[in-house]
């Protein structure tokens, strides 16, 4: 199989054909609702969306609605921008959440500007979303608003303790749900119903979506471990810095092997020094508690297959199925 231009494998050369050229209309379209009335909020508001990514939910959202009679409608294309816009903007409260001054290798809004600026700049291009949600109709609204109540306290909860008696990874697989499972379970949804899927299709790849959106976060979180920035365009350890405990942490807290003590010290609080926090990474990287994490992220994955079983076999299928895949097993 050769290297394909999108995030993913695809193995049918026309449907790969109709999405490359799909995806690059929709990046002009973004480029165009990042357009402020003033030069200095365009500047703010495309520095991310310029910055790259790999357009893992809009992408999404066009290849579910291959599922669909009606894969061409303008209103998947509205959708595709909608999910990428609310992701962004999310991106840059993010950012000043978490202090981080690099992502997709570009400086971070709040490092390049500042936190008001960050935090406007995602309230404008959250307010860029909503305008084109409200283009999709009502239904699209309520799933928008929906969405982005569980985006924010997937957010809020992970600045908390788990309550008392919960348990800390059923808390944390909340906290992951949440901030990502909730968009990218819309973007395969919405992909579905523009496209005028049938209610059961709909259902299928949503509850596929809310699956591979957590496994996306789960190898994300792992990846924090386990990257280089140069392979990430982020700053390795930033969980850890932050004191958020992750698959591969919370795995590794299990552990009762004396050898992992020294581990197991440095885990138990925010490393923001430097020299701990390399110290902790290279214990982490080493440690069984990697390939754990990694293996139920591929647990994950399956999981998330199985839903397509409502769909024919055939391409698109075979392309939600690779998708799936290689969210689990990203290595950047
Ligand atoms: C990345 O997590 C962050 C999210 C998936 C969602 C964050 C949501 C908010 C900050 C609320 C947004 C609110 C508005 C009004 C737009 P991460 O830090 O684990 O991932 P990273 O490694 O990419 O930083
Ligand atoms: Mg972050």
């Amino acid at each position: 199989m050769t290297e394909s231009p999108l995030a993913l494998p695809v193995v049918d050369a026309e449907l790969e054909q109709r999405l490359v050229e799909r995806l690059a209309r929709i990046e002009e379209q973004l480029a165009e609702h990042c357009r402020g009335r003033t030069p200095y909020v365009t500047r703010a508001a495309s520095h991310l969306m310029e910055a790259g990514g790999r357009r893992f939910r809009p992408l999404l959202v066009l290849l579910a609605a291959e599922a669909g009679p009606h894969p061409d409608a303008p209103e998947v294309d509205t959708a595709a921008c909608v999910v990428e816009l609310t992701h962004v903007a999310s991106l840059y409260h993010d950012d000043v959440m978490d202090e981080a001054v690099m992502r997709r290798g570009a400086d971070t809004a709040n490092a390049r500007w500042d936190n008001h600026v960050a935090i406007l700049t995602g309230d404008f291009l959250f307010g860029r979303s909503s305008e084109l949600t409200a283009d999709l109709g009502p239904d699209a609204v309520r799933i928008q608003a929906r969405t982005f109540s569980r985006l924010v306290e997937g957010q809020i909860l992970e600045t908390v303790d788990p309550g008392p008696g919960e348990d800390r990874l059923s808390h944390y697989l909340e906290v992951v749900a949440g901030k990502t499972g909730s968009l990218i379970a819309t973007s395969a949804r919405y992909g579905a119903m523009f496209s005028g899927a049938s209610p059961e299709v709909v259902e299928a790849l949503r509850a596929y979506g809310e699956l591979v959106g957590s496994a996306f976060q789960l190898s994300d979180d792992i990846l924090d471990i386990a990257a280089e920035s140069a392979d990430s365009g982020k700053t390795p350890g930033t969980d850890l810095r932050e004191g958020v405990p992750t698959l591969p942490v919370l795995m590794a807290q299990a552990s009762t092997d004396p050898a992992d003590a020294r581990l197991l010290e440095l885990l138990g609080q925010p490393l923001s020094d430097d020299a701990l926090r390399a110290e902790a990474l290279d214990l982490l990287r080493r440690h069984p508690a990697m390939q754990q994490a990694r293996d139920y992220v591929v647990g994950q994955a399956t999981q998330a297959k199985k839903h397509l079983e409502v769909l024919d076999p055939g391409p698109v299928r075979t392309a939600l199925e690779a998708f799936a895949d290689v969210v689990a097993t990203r290595s950047s």
